[in-house]
């Protein structure tokens, strides 16, 4: 087979198909061939990729033929109906969307941590994870190697990224309406009309809402962590009880993790654990204000953990902080690099 690669986007004018296609050209992926498929809204449009201009195609069941990695960044529904048009023509699929993850058959791979999990790929298509427990197990996991992780609690501060192009749109124009409009600090809330992608507010606001509710009251979001965690650390006890927040923040997610384990652990012996962990950044100085920030992590590939300390609520506890490009690390990024290792 040759080296170069036909690789396809599928999602292509997304926030994270643009993601995706700036990742291929930055990690200098082997492309020989590019096909950029969206919607027929799209058709036409022209994207960038090495100084060329590449043509957006209508995604069609046809789309794939000589693909041999197509990469889909386009919803649950457009993986569901397309990725077995993408495998019968040959293609191997690396899915963004939450349609496969919990399939056996599937892997769901953080490649820092179970790339060997490709080894077998029963149906011809991996899955991306959640981003919020991708970035979170970049330092859950080196922590569970050293010292065995049976819970954790945590909350996360989510950027409207998470929800594509619309969500990130929507806080730009919500945060212009509210500054032209000259009202002070105690007058925020903003008419009806201004409020589209979510069920509230998002500009000055926190939505403790990320996805739909199940009858236990999390929502699907946070089960992804406990859930998707156990499957990717193959860790079938894991448990996880989380708050996801969804905060006007544009393109990073933040994560603050309490996590108990079987072995005694002391902060020191998990910076000396994080320090060396792939794909991580140890940023931890408190006494110079020295911290993970959301606009730090924006645009990066690594993660970046702090606020490491001991939990003074959890037996064998620590709390800790982790930031992470959710449009990266927690989608685009990852699914170019299980492509590198396919
Ligand atoms: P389009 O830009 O043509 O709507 P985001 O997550 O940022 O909202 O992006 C979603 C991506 O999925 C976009 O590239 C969008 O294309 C694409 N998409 C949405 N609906 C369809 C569809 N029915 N067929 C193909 N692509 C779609």
């Amino acid at each position: 087979m040759s080296k170069l690669k036909h690789v396809a986007i599928v999602g292509a004018t997304g926030a994270v198909g643009v993601e995706m296609l700036r990742c291929l050209e930055q990690r200098n992926f082997p492309v020989g061939e590019l096909t950029l498929l969206a919607s027929s809204r799209s058709a036409g449009k022209k994207m960038k990729f090495r100084g060329e201009d590449v043509v957006v195609k209508e995604l069609t069941a046809d789309s794939f033929v000589g693909v041999d990695i197509a990469l889909f960044s386009a919803g649950g529904g457009i993986s569901k109906e397309y990725a077995s048009h993408a495998v019968k023509a040959g293609a191997i699929v690396v899915d963004n969307s939450s349609a496969f993850r919990m399939d056996p058959d599937v892997p769901l791979v953080v490649p820092e941590i179970n790339a060997a999990d490709l080894k077998n790929l029963p149906k011809g298509i991996v899955a991306n994870p959640n981003c919020t427990t991708a970035i979170t197990l970049m330092a859950l996991y080196p922590l569970h190697q050293a010292f065995g992780v049976t819970r954790i609690f945590a909350s996360s501060y989510q950027a409207v990224s998470g929800t594509g192009a619309q969500a990130i749109e929507e806080l730009e124009k919500q945060t212009r309406q509210w500054a032209k409009s000259e009202r002070k600090w105690d007058d925020v809330r903003l008419a009806k009309e201004h409020v589209n992608v979510y069920p509230h507010q998002i500009a000055f606001n926190a939505l403790p809402q990320v996805d739909s509710f199940l009858d236990t009251g999390y929502t699907k979001e946070e089960m992804k962590m406990e859930n998707e965690g156990r499957k990717i650390m193959h860790h079938p006890k894991f448990r996880a009880s989380v708050t996801c927040v969804r905060v006007p923040v544009f393109r990073a997610h933040s994560i603050a993790v309490s996590a108990e384990f079987e072995k005694p652990v002391t902060p020191d012996a998990a910076r000396a654990v994080l320090r060396k962990a792939p794909g991580l950044d140890l940023v931890d100085d408190t006494t110079l204000n020295q911290y993970p920030m959301a606009l730090d992590v924006a645009g990066q590939d690594k993660c970046a953990v702090g606020r490491i300390r001991q939990d003074c609520a959890l037996d064998n506890g620590l709390a800790f902080w982790i930031a992470g490009d959710q449009l990266l690390k927690g989608a685009a990024l990852n699914a170019v690099q299980i492509a590198e290792c396919l």
